[in-house]
């Protein structure tokens, strides 16, 4: 067998994803002899995941010198092929997600701050952390910033995945000053309501971010709720974004239950879930000084698991030093506060609703079963 020197890899060009297969194809003894140094991250990810560093006894420090390298290419197809699932992604901004190798994504940074990854990185060290997809790192590539970080498809079978943007504010208040007349919003608004457009926005065929970002809160559960259902994607099936005007609890209540097909296990396990993610949330020193927009919480279930964590922290910021936020409290410009809490509150109460009424429901749901 070849074996291929750190130095040699920059010009390595396409024998690179071969080099990768043979790495994947050493037995232990080979890789004990080869040493580590020159592994990539992705090759990393696969030994670590797949218990080989047990096997091999690699100290603690042998494994942070190898999660520290530089990325040196993406990941190649052989790798991607011990991926347990193809990469699903229910919403937000496409082709902003690679698959890095079986156990990781990369998140392509759209903002110009950094705050995803200063969030990610300060959780770290909170009880939150069992909350959120572990952070690796950020990674520059070909000029572009990456997060890599856990992907959370790896605990599951073809699964059932919900998105829920939380928050009673979607925009940030910086964009509340954003006088850009935006053509594709007023056109977006139009699709999902052809009347709600004033005369003078008729007239423009324009609108500012935040009139349809306020729009979008007001049709949907976010106003009210503090949350929406962005997308749910059903096991086997593509994913479904068109949920804009689920409103009411009424509504909610039914969509999650007919996600669930009815299953109280996976009910009660997320229930128990949310009520933790709320506890921790609320002693998190983090997010007393941090508001938290257009984040969401990623739901997914299949025959044997049930999970949900926090996700997309593009726009967590930092506030004043002066301010200590409640998550709960009314916004008012200035306030900087997102009902993010209320929204979990609301939340919580209604899938501990749908537990409590798991009979009457069982009923509800197979007469839905029989119209349909
Ligand atoms: N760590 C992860 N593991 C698995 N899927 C993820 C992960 N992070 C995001 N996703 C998928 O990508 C979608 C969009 O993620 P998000 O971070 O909200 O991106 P954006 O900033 O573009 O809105 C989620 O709805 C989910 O389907
Ligand atoms: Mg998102």
């Amino acid at each position: 067998m070849t074996v291929y020197r750190p130095d040699s890899l920059a010009s390595f060009g396409k024998q690179w994803s071969q080099m990768t297969c043979s790495c994947l194809a050493l037995d232990l003894t080979c890789c004990s002899v080869l040493g580590h140094s020159w592994l990539t991250p992705h090759c990393c990810s696969f030994l670590i995941s797949s218990g080989v560093e047990d096997n091999m006894k690699w100290k603690d420090r042998d494994l942070k010198r190898l999660t520290a390298l530089d990325l040196t290419a993406p990941a190649s197809d052989a790798l991607l092929k011990n991926r347990k699932n193809a990469w699903i992604q229910v919403a937000g901004h496409p082709g902003s997600f690679a698959p890095a190798g079986p156990n990781t994504i990369w998140k392509k940074r759209m903002e110009k701050e950094n705050y995803e990854t200063k969030t990610y990185q300060a959780l770290m060290d909170e009880p939150l952390r069992d909350m959120v997809p572990t952070f690796h790192r950020e990674v520059e590539y070909n000029g572009e910033y990456f997060i890599e970080m856990e992907d959370l498809l790896q605990h599951f079978s073809d699964p059932n995945i919900m998105d829920i943007k939380m928050g009673k504010r979607t925009f940030l208040e910086l964009e509340v000053k954003n006088p850009v007349l935006r053509k594709d919003l007023y056109e977006k608004m139009v699709t999902i309501d052809p009347d709600a457009p004033t005369e003078e926005e008729k007239k423009q065929e324009a609108i500012t971010k935040l009139r349809y970002m306020q729009f979008r809160e007001q049709e949907s559960s976010t106003a009210d709720l503090g949350f929406r259902i962005e997308a749910i994607r059903m096991s086997g099936e593509p994913p479904n974004t068109n949920l804009k005007k689920t409103k009411s609890k009424e509504q909610v209540a039914q969509v999650i239950l007919k996600f669930f097909k009815c299953q109280y296990p996976a009910l009660d396990t997320l229930l128990t879930r949310l009520i933790s993610i709320r506890e921790k949330f609320e002693n998190s020193k983090f997010f007393k000084c941090h508001e938290i927009i257009g984040s969401s919480l990623l739901i997914m279930y299949d025959a044997e698991k049930t999970g949900a964590w926090m996700i997309d922290f593009a726009k967590t910021i930092p506030v004043d030093s002066s301010l200590t936020l409640d998550h709960r409290s009314p916004w008012r410009i200035g306030t900087h506060e997102d009902g993010y809490l209320s929204g979990l509150d609301n939340l919580i109460m209604i899938v501990q609703g749908i537990v409590d009424d798991r009979h009457e429901n069982v009923t509800v749901t197979e007469a839905a079963k029989g119209e349909s």
